[in-house]
């Protein structure tokens, strides 16, 4: 899909379909005015009927006549304008393009004035409206017959109308913004959507070295080999009971000074968690081939770090395992001596992210990184706590996670903090060793992080449980079923904020 922008007077463009945006009890205008008298009367009895009322997600298609220069008019409702935000902007860009697509009108002309008018505002809204565009031409279709009839077509050429004189460029440089964003996105949500039999851990490493080599970034593969040389105990306990090689994925990304510490990203890169032997239920376990939504969502946003050419260091830790139940598989009760050196007492085989991740975060401290945050789909509980609407915040610095819950209002991808007080401590304590792996039923969101925490002690550090998020059940607008590439946007927003400021 091409956008463009330009600047000029929606009603005086050619275009399959014009798009005008309306705030619900906002029905009057000299545009209005001026399109009914085109279309002979047939918008202002559509209002009067209240078949259009202005009301969040709701659409008129009117066709044009001899008088309109566009094929067709699309008025979209934008709700009331005291409740509008960069999310309803991006919705219902997201639900247009996917109606319109439905349609089988994959090139239109968006005009939204009343929406571009202040310049202060114009680089977030653009930007949401390219990212509502190009997150709704998302689909994961390359195991399903091609041209079927009655499909959604793909979106070809939008045009995006602002109507002030100065500001085209800044305008093109948001879209430009949001195509690196997505196509992060985008690169997540495929990753997530592979299936389990393509996707092992060595598919997950060649994915991260090709996107690596393309994008102007280091990457390093530690193998089974090394991982025992070097001694990551628990990441290699996790992978024993599978037939498929672990890989540790490093990535490097260079925008910043040389001297300066870099902001180190990890991700749970569980490939397939079946649980082990302590076997997961079979009702919807295909969808554990989504536990490498953090790993992921790193790959993701270090893509679009990179294409943004953010002035950062960064560096990405992925460890990525299939967690399967065998005769060579840890068991319950193992005692597994991490690359901290601590011993982890492994009581349920089916808390293996927190254990790859023990390694990981240990790992990454010899990066002497300013901040750490790590990205996993760790527990159920979390869904249990938040549904499908936030993931968790926790961590050991409470300004990193103000900023984080920031950046997350921002783009849309919520965050919700919960406490990481020393008394959750107490419950991965052990009798047989350093900690173990399961806090039981309670705050079970909460001590997978306190579990964390012990491997993460030496620098500043936030984990986002990403559970409830990494996956979609049901298609929604920007979202069809399946991967979301969840906390792309939030990095990256978060990430911008980090640049450091060298004046
Ligand atoms: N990958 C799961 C968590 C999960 C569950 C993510 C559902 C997305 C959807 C994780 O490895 C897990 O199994 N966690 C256990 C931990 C428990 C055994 C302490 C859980 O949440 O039940
Ligand atoms: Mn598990
Ligand atoms: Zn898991």
């Amino acid at each position: 899909m091409k956008i463009t922008v330009k600047k000029g007077a929606a009603l005086k463009q050619k275009s399959p379909c014009l798009i005008l945006g309306f705030f619900s009890g906002k029905l009057k205008s000299e545009q209005l005015a001026e399109l009914d008298q085109k279309v002979s009367g047939a918008l202002n009895r559509a209002i009067r009927s209240k078949e259009f009322t202005g009301a969040k997600g709701e659409f008129l298609l009117l066709h044009g006549g001899a008088e309109t220069v566009a094929e067709r008019v699309l008025l979209v409702g934008l709700g009331k304008e005291t409740d509008f935000s960069l999310r309803t902007l991006r919705q219902t860009t997201s639900s247009t393009a996917q109606y319109l697509a439905q349609k089988q009108l994959g090139s239109f002309l968006l005009a939204f004035p009343q929406i571009l008018l202040k310049k202060a505002d114009l680089t977030e809204r653009v930007q949401a409206i390219a990212e509502g565009l190009l997150l709704a031409d998302y689909r994961y279709d390359r195991y399903l017959p091609k041209d079927k009839p009655g499909q959604p077509i793909a979106l070809d050429r939008v045009a995006l109308l602002i109507s002030s004189t100065d500001n085209l460029s800044v305008a093109k440089d948001a879209v430009t913004a949001a195509e690196a964003i997505t196509s992060g996105v985008c690169f997540a949500r495929d990753l997530v959507n592979a299936p389990g039999n393509l996707k092992s851990p060595e598919y997950l490493a060649m994915q991260a070295v090709a996107m690596a080599e393309q994008s102007g970034i280091k990457v390093k593969l530690l193998d089974r080999r090394e991982l025992e040389r070097q001694g990551f105990g628990a990441m290699i306990g996790v992978a024993q009971g599978s037939e498929r090689d672990p890989y540790l994925i490093v990535l490097e990304y260079r925008g910043g000074d040389k001297g300066e510490q870099p902001i180190a990203l990890v991700g749970k890169g569980v490939v397939f968690d079946s649980g082990g032997i302590s076997l997961k239920p079979g009702e919807k376990m295909d969808e554990m081939k989504m536990d490498m939504g953090g790993a992921a969502t790193v790959l993701g946003t270090m893509q679009a770090a990179a294409q943004l050419k953010l002035p950062v260091n960064l560096v990405a830790v992925v460890p990525a395992v299939e967690n399967m139940p065998s005769g060579t598989a840890i068991r319950p009760g193992d005692i597994l001596t991490s690359l901290s050196g601590k011993t982890i007492e492994v009581l349920n085989t089916d808390a293996e992210g927190r254990l790859i991740l023990a390694d990981a975060l240990t790992y990454v401290g010899r990066y002497q990184p300013r901040v750490v945050i790590d990205l996993a789909t760790l527990t159920g509980a979390c869904i249990i706590a938040l549904g499908n609407q936030a993931a968790a915040v926790l961590g050991n610095h409470d300004g990193l996670i103000r900023k984080l819950l920031k950046a997350g209002e921002q783009s849309g991808e919520r965050f919700w903090q919960l406490p990481l007080w020393d008394e959750y401590v107490e419950l991965i304590k052990s009798d047989f060793a350093d900690v173990k792996n399961t806090g039981g039923r309670a705050a079970g969101t909460i001590t997978a992080a306190a579990f964390l925490q012990e491997f993460a002690d030496q620098y500043t550090w936030a984990h986002l449980d990403i559970a409830g998020m990494a996956w979609a059940e049901q298609a929604k607008a920007g979202q069809p079923k399946g991967g979301t590439g969840f906390g792309v946007r939030a990095l990256i927003e978060y990430l911008r904020g980090e640049q450091v400021d060298h004046n």
